[in-house]
C-alpha cells in the first residue's frame, strides 16, 4: 500500500500570489490517497476561496475561528488529527507569527496547537525574503526543527527574477512524503545511489546508451533522504527533478560514473547501484562526425569497467545491486549477487507490462545471502524504494550490532 494512502494532512494556506499553487498541492495529496483539511488565513481567502478547496475534495476548510460551528475546539481536535502540517505558501507574516508564538487567526492558532512535523514553503518578494527579521525568524524556526522547502529563484510577481517563488507543488508533495518516513532510521548515515543510463559517445553527435529513465534510482534517493540519510545521487543523463534534500552528481559515461562512485563510496554506509551502466563503449571516439560512406559499417566496442566489482576497499558497509533480466531472472540475479559480492540484489524484468523502464511502477524480487528472498508486488517506485531501504536498514543494523559485540 502507498505510504501516502490514508495519511491525515493539514494544509495551511497564507495570503500570497502563490496561493493558487496550494490547489494543485491539495490535488496531489488527494490523488495519493491522503485525507486533507485546509486552514486558510483571512488574507489567503482574498487570493483563493475556501470553496475552491472544498470543490477539489478537501475534507473540511477552516478560515474563520469565530464562525458558528459544532467543533469549538477545532484548533485542538484538528491538531490531534493531522500527521503533518504543510503551509504552502508561507508568507513572511505567518513565518513571523510561528517564530514568535502569535496565534491571532485560524492558521496561526492551529499551528501553535500542532506538535507534529511542520513544513513551510515560503513565498514572498525578494526584499521581504532578505529582510533581517524574516531571516532571523526562518533561522530560529529551522533551529527548533521546523522544515523548509524553497523558496526557489524565478520570476516573482514583481516580474524580477530573484529568490522568493514558492517551490512547485510536486516538490512540496515529495518533501511532505519524505517527512512522513521515520527520519531517525538513517540519521547521520551516508547513502550513495546511482541512477539512469550511462551514455558512451561515438562521435560528437552520436552515442550508445539504453532506455533507463532513472526513476527507480531517483525514488531510492528520495526515500533515503526521507529516512534521514545524507544522500549523494550519482546520475547519468535523465529528465527528472532532483528529489528534495538530495545532492546530485551528474555524470555521462561509465568511466565518469566509476570515478564518482569510488570517490563518494569512501566512508559511505549504503550503496544502491541502480544505474543501467552500458556494458560496452566505442573503442575509439571519433573527433569529427562519422560520414555515411558505405552501405554498412562496423563499430568496434570495448568492455566498460564493472563498477561494483571494482569497488574493493571503497565498498560501503552494505552494497545493493540491481539485476535487469529478461529471462531466468532468479538464477541470473543470484549469480550476480555472488559475482559482485552484494548484500542483496533487486531483480526486475524491464519487458514486463506496466513496470520497469520509464514507468512510475515496479515489481521486483530481492535475493540475498543464505536463501533470503522477498517479492515486492507491483507498486509505485517510491513505495518499492521504501521497502528496499527498510530491508537494507535491517542489514546495516545487524552489521552494527555484530561490530559492537566484537569490540
Ligand atoms: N553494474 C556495474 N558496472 C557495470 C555494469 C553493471 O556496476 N559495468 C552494476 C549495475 O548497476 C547493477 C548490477 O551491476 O547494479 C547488474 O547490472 P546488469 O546490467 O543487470 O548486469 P551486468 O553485470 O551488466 O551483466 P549483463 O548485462 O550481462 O546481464
Amino acid at each position: 500500500m502507498s505510504l501516502m494512502n490514508g495519511k491525515n494532512i493539514l494544509l495551511g494556506v497564507s495570503g500570497g500570489v502563490g496561493a493558487f499553487k496550494a490547489c494543485e498541492l491539495l490535488r496531489l495529496f488527494l490523488k495519493a490517497g491522503s485525507g486533507v483539511r485546509v486552514i486558510m488565513t483571512e488574507s489567503a481567502t482574498k487570493f483563493v476561496t475556501p470553496l475552491s478547496f472544498q470543490s477539489l475534495g478537501a475534507e473540511a476548510v477552516s478560515y474563520d475561528m469565530f464562525a458558528e460551528k459544532r467543533d469549538t475546539l477545532e484548533h485542538v481536535s484538528w491538531a490531534d488529527w493531522g500527521e503533518i502540517l504543510v503551509i504552502a505558501p508561507a508568507t513572511a507574516n505567518i513565518i513571523g507569527k510561528l517564530a514568535n508564538g502569535i496565534a491571532d487567526e485560524a492558521l496561526s492558532t492551529q499551528a501553535i496547537a500542532f506538535d507534529g512535523n511542520i513544513l513551510l514553503a515560503p513565498a514572498m518578494n525578494v526584499k521581504m525574503y532578505n529582510n533581517k527579521t524574516v531571516r532571523k525568524n526562518i533561522e530560529y524556526l529551522n533551529s527548533i526543527g521546523v522544515n523548509f522547502i524553497g523558496p526557489e529563484t524565478g520570476q516573482l510577481a514583481s516580474m524580477i527574477t530573484a529568490a522568493g517563488r514558492m517551490s512547485e507543488p510536486e516538490l512540496v508533495f515529495k518533501r511532505t512524503r519524505q517527512l512522513l518516513l521515520n527520519r531517525s532510521s538513517l540519521r547521520g548515515k551516508k547513502v550513495i545511489v546511482t541512477a539512469g543510463p550511462t551514455v558512451e559517445p561515438i562521435d560528437p553527435v552520436r552515442s550508445i546508451s539504453n532506455y533507463s529513465s532513472g526513476k527507480m534510482g531517483y525514488a531510492l534517493a528520495d526515500a533515503a533522504a526521507g529516512f534521514g540519510a545524507d544522500v549523494n545521487l550519482i546520475s547519468g543523463p535523465v529528465h527528472l527533478d532532483v528529489p528534495p534534500s538530495v545532492k546530485i552528481i551528474n555524470v555521462k559515461t561509465a568511466e565518469e560514473m566509476l570515478s564518482a562512485v569510488r570517490k563518494e563510496c569512501a566512508g559511505a554506509d549504503l550503496l544502491y547501484m541502480a544505474a543501467a551502466v552500458a556494458d560496452y563503449r566505442p573503442s575509439v571516439f571519433h573527433r569529427q562526425k562519422i560520414k555515411r560512406e558505405k552501405d554498412s559499417m562496423r563499430l568496434d566496442l570495448r568492455a566498460n569497467p564493472d563498477i561494483l566489482k571494482s569497488l574493493g576497499r571503497n565498498r560501503p558497509k552494505v552494497a545493493i545491486g540491481f539485476a535487469l533480466e529478461t529471462e531466468n531472472i532468479k538464477a541470473r540475479a543470484i549469480e550476480k549477487l555472488k559475482e559482485k559480492n552484494l548484500d542483496f540484489i533487486v531483480a526486475n524484468n524491464p519487458t514486463e507490462k506496466g513496470v520497469g523502464f520509464g514507468s512510475d511502477f515496479n515489481k521486483v524480487a530481492l535475493y540475498g545471502k543464505k536463501g533470503f528472498n522477498l517479492i515486492l508486488e507491483k507498486a509505485e517506485k517510491f513505495d518499492i524504494a521504501v521497502k528496499i531501504i527498510e530491508e537494507s536498514i535491517k542489514l546495516l543494523n545487524k552489521r552494527g550490532s555484530k561490530r559492537k559485540k566484537q569490540n
